[in-house]
């Protein structure tokens, strides 16, 4: 049955730990309670929207004048188990890292790359989260949920899903309309480990040989020694995305800056380390009133205590400044702003 109230503090549902109230906060446990909910308040299908896991990749600037949606749905169901592969059904509630320690238990192979990634299921679709050289879409083959607009229940296919990096359909065409509300994903009991990224495969080694508890020790290991906790510092993780740009401009970059790290990206693009620009812009560590830039990894800006949203909004846009003004490079956002 769903719970619904009014004026609800969602200072506990954002790991910035931004006081803000949402004028409409609406939880369920399923479809049907969303069916029957809008059957009895059909008057709030046309509010402003929010769905919300735990918060853990956007920014309140202001209080949120519409109707949150909060998935609490928690079953994993194995749909499928033949020959070493299983199709396993996960409820948008589930936390997603509740999740990875589930398939490194089981010896499924797949997410243990994304071990310790914040959040809940219904999040990880959306923008397409992804740690350490491996992407969510890799292993998803559906996924499930309510279209609030057509009021009906809908499925996509890995390709309709849309995925790229950080982003889905869930995030663009369908922003604010379509809820996730199960991710189907597909895993292996046959070991294919991807540990080439940076620092992961020296790390492992510590641990002896390379098994899914020891990548997911590892990741966990490299993770907790970069990224602040978001209960005990507030933050969102990567406050901005890693830039995508042209050879040319990649090129001209090396040239000025040759020890700029570069990636390679899809069509003959590169990409660049957002840390690395901010770092070299001089702000790692930096703070101004109650907003820093993280000591350890230069991505993520932290709540020092008391900060609003506003006040982390306008520090970040004097990073972006900065950047563009030192690099030529805008920085796009990962975090959304409500
Ligand atoms: N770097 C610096 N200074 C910094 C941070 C990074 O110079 O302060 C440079 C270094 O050269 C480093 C390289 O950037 O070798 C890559 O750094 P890191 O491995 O920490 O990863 P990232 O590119 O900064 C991305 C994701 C993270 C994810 C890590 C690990 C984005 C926006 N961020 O960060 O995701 O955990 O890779 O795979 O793609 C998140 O999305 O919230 C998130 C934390």
């Amino acid at each position: 049955m769903f719970h619904y109230t009014q004026n609800f503090s969602l200072k506990n549902y954002n790991t910035f730990g931004i006081s803000a109230l949402a004028k409409h906060f609406l939880t369920v446990y399923s479809e049907e309670d969303l069916l029957i909910f809008f059957e009895e308040y059909g008057h709030l299908k046309n509010e402003k929207r929010l769905f919300l896991g735990t918060g853990s990749n956007l920014l309140f600037i202001n209080d949120f004048d519409g109707l949150v949606i909060h998935p609490v749905n928690q079953a994993i169901r194995l749909i499928c188990d033949k020959n070493g592969i299983f199709e396993v059904e996960v409820d948008a509630g589930v936390k997603w890292d509740h999740f990875v320690n589930y398939c490194v238990d089981k010896g499924w192979c797949g997410v243990e790359n994304l071990s310790l990634i914040p959040g809940n299921m219904g999040a990880a679709p959306v923008q397409n989260i992804g740690a350490y050289g491996i992407e969510v879409e890799s292993v998803i083959t559906k996924v499930k949920g309510f279209d609030i607009n057509l009021l009906e229940k809908r499925s996509f296919s890995y390709e309709e899903c849309k995925f790229s990096y950080r982003t889905s359909v869930f995030k663009e065409q369908l922003k604010d309309q379509f809820l996730i509300t199960s991710v189907v994903f597909q895993l292996s009991k046959k070991p294919k480990f991807h540990i080439e990224y940076g620092l992961l495969e020296t790390e492992v080694n510590k641990y002896g040989e390379t098994n899914l508890q020891n990548i997911r020790k590892a990741v966990i290991a490299i993770r907790e020694s970069k990224l602040p906790d978001p209960l005990k510092v507030g933050n969102a993780g990567s406050f901005f995305k890693n830039p995508v740009v042209s050879e040319g401009t990649a090129e001209k970059l090396k040239n000025s800056f040759p020890d700029i790290p570069q990636y390679r990206a899809l069509e003959g693009k590169a990409k660049l380390s957002a840390g690395w620009l901010i770092e070299k812009a001089g702000w790692k560590g930096r703070s101004i009133g109650n907003v820093a830039v993280h000591e350890k990894q230069a991505l993520v800006i932290i709540n020092l205590g008391q900060a609003s949203g506003q006040e982390i909004f306008d520090f970040s846009e004097l990073v972006a400044k900065d950047v563009l003004q030192k690099f030529g490079i805008k920085l796009e956002r990962e975090v959304q702003l409500i």
